[in-house]
């Protein structure tokens, strides 16, 4: 089981992207704003770093310096909706986290309220379905 260094780094900023959004939303429930907006930012960074390894990876992966993940296991048609519901939502989340953020930063809260519950949603799904990915092809493989 070869796991690539880059490999680990991209599914722990994605954890702590996605957990930090978990925790936003709960510091926004018990009224923290500062809170809630340093969690946002925190979860905001770690994507990016994220985005930054998945790029890095490709590139590893297109010289073959690291092997490209692939799943050749039972669960095929699950495996193929769930990477590209995954893909999908990744791309998707970029425009709706920049909205949301620009609304924030903007004070336009009432507009950052309406937009925001959809963008943790996708941002979640995102995270926890590339944990899902990660895990399919290295314990579900044949
Ligand atoms: C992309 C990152 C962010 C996400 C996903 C997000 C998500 C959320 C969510 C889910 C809510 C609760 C909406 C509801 O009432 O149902 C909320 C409210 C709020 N957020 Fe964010 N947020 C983000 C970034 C920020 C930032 C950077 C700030 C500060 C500059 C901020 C300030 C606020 C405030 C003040 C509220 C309360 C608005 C109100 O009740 O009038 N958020 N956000």
């Amino acid at each position: 089981m070869l796991i690539s260094i880059v490999t680990l780094l991209s599914m722990l900023t994605i954890s702590v992207s996605g957990v930090a959004i978990l925790l936003g939303i709960l510091l926004i429930k018990a009224g923290k704003r500062e809170a809630h907006k340093k969690a946002m930012i925190t979860a905001s960074v770690f994507a990016l770093l994220f985005v930054l390894l998945y790029v890095l990876r490709n590139l590893l992966q297109a010289q073959g310096l690291i092997p490209v993940g692939k799943y050749e296991g039972p669960y095929r048609g699950l495996f193929l909706f769930i990477l590209w519901s995954h893909t999908a939502l990744a791309i998707v989340n970029f425009p709706l986290a920049v909205i949301t953020l620009r609304y924030a930063f903007k004070g336009l809260f009432e507009k950052h309220r309406k937009i925001a519950p959809l963008t943790a949603f996708v941002w979640v799904y995102v995270a926890v379905t590339g944990w899902l990915i990660f895990y399919f092809m290295q314990f579900l493989n044949r």
